[in-house]
């Protein structure tokens, strides 16, 4: 795929359901008693995974595009699988259904792709086994495959050291079958969209600061559900309308939930034009409509408790950032090293060739603004966000981009490139 130099980017897009929110309303529904009626499921590859997972475990799931029902077999209802349960490239089925499975009646073996079988487990193998599951690396290197054996589990109070809402979530469902209270706490509060729907589902779950607490659950009821537009698929159209000259764009229905909102605060932080529109609820998730105008940015410090509130936009922040007056920090995102991809090296490695002035360090990245950039050729990595972020790095270079790989936008925006196309006609 290729891309050059934009005109100026005028209309309206309507971003595709949350991929975090997606995946949790097939999780909780699946071990829910009763119906959950999904709209505006994303029909990305990492939640059709988590459809596939939940009906080799016997539940029924019907998928008719927009809108997902599962009629879900309770707490204690699902199978054991006859096959492994292949998870695809997404880290939040694999380390949530870990959370899950580890307290079944049945044993499993728990998969996904090249870049699923290299990313860390371990962050959810230890907790999980604290709690008395029996989770095997079978290879040995504390990643997947894993062989999760179901076990009674007992309550625990963890501190996570680093702030990954899938290992707290994977815990938080592990505590639904516990003996007692189960807490998570985190030195900084990663998106709470587990602790939001799980309460709506009937489940006893409360927070204490930067402690997320799970009582055992009698059952969960099954409920209808709209998931909100997924902020991180806005993300480069954000960028893109702030960083193209003369364009105006108002993004539709996107997810605001302050736990997931950093970009917008860094947005302000740079000078960008964006204006909050028609705030509404989406199944108790804030939305709103972004109205966003090209601006001159200048350069900013990204650090702390911000990090995991924008930590998948960070690559689509660090473009923005080679186009703004002065220096951009980023620091505390070492996370981004065990992504789809190490969307660090990846971000300055492809940052560099298109000649921008970006430094790599031990957990950011420092970026030195306002040197224009160049066409170049981009290897995704089949990372979907380095996809989409040089999409939009390409639309404000001189020359041309040609991005490797590009389909892999399949994974949480299939339709990227025709909504993105859309706003230059
Ligand atoms: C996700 C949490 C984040 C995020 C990922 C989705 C989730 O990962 O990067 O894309 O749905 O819980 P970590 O929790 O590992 O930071």
């Amino acid at each position: 795929m290729k891309f050059k130099k934009a005109s100026p980017l005028k209309g309206e897009v309507h971003i595709p359901g949350d991929k975090s929110i997606s995946h949790r309303s097939v999780m909780f529904g699946s071990i829910a008693k009763g119906t959950t009626q999904i709209s505006h499921f994303l029909q990305g590859a990492d939640c059709l995974s988590t459809i596939s997972c939940f009906q080799k475990m016997g539940v029924a799931i019907e998928n008719n595009g927009d809108s997902v029902i599962v009629r879900g077999n309770g707490l204690r209802g699902l199978k054991r699988p006859d096959t492994v349960l292949d998870c695809g490239n997404s880290g939040t089925t694999t380390r949530l259904i870990s959370g899950i499975l580890s307290a079944q009646n049945f044993d499993v073996t728990v998969t996904g792709d090249e870049s699923i079988q290299k990313r860390p487990m371990k962050r959810i193998i230890e907790p999980l086994s604290l709690m008395g599951a029996q989770i095997e690396s079978l290879r040995q290197n504390g990643c997947a495959p894993l062989h999760i054996t179901g076990r009674p589990l007992q309550a625990i109070h963890y501190h996570s050291r680093i702030p990954s809402a899938q290992v707290k979530s994977a815990i938080l469902l592990a505590g639904l079958y516990a003996d007692g209270e189960t807490r998570v706490t985190e030195d900084y509060v990663s998106r709470n969209h587990s602790e939001l729907m799980l309460r709506s589902f009937g489940a006893d779950v409360r927070c204490e600061g930067t402690t997320a607490i799970i009582r055992p659950a009698g059952e969960l009821y099954g409920k209808q559900i709209t998931v909100p537009g997924d902020i991180s698929s806005a993300a480069p159209f954000l960028a893109a309308g702030l960083l193209v000259p003369g364009s105006e764009l108002l993004i539709r229905q996107v997810g605001i939930n302050p736990t997931r909102d950093g970009i917008l605060h860094v947005c302000r932080a740079m000078g960008a034009g964006i204006t909050l529109m028609n705030e509404q609820d989406a199944s108790g998730e804030p939305t709103a409509d972004i109205l966003v105008k090209s601006s001159s940015l200048h350069g900013t410090v990204i650090e702390g408790a911000i990090i995991p509130t924008l930590i998948d936009e960070l690559p689509m922040i660090a473009v923005m950032a080679c186009f703004a007056e002065g220096t951009t920090i980023i620091k505390d995102a070492a996370e981004l090293k065990v992504k789809e991809s190490n969307r660090l090296e990846v971000m300055v490695k492809n940052l560099s060739a298109m000649g921008a002035d970006v430094t790599e360090t031990a957990d950011g990245m420092i970026i030195r603004g306002g040197k224009p950039l160049h066409g170049a050729v981009i290897d995704s990595l089949l990372d979907h966000r380095i996809a989409m972020t040089f999409a939009v790095a390409g639309l404000c270079a001189e020359g041309e981009t040609e991005i490797l790989g590009a389909e892999c936008v399949n994974i949480s925006y299939p339709g990227f490139y025709e909504d993105l196309m859309k706003l230059m006609r």
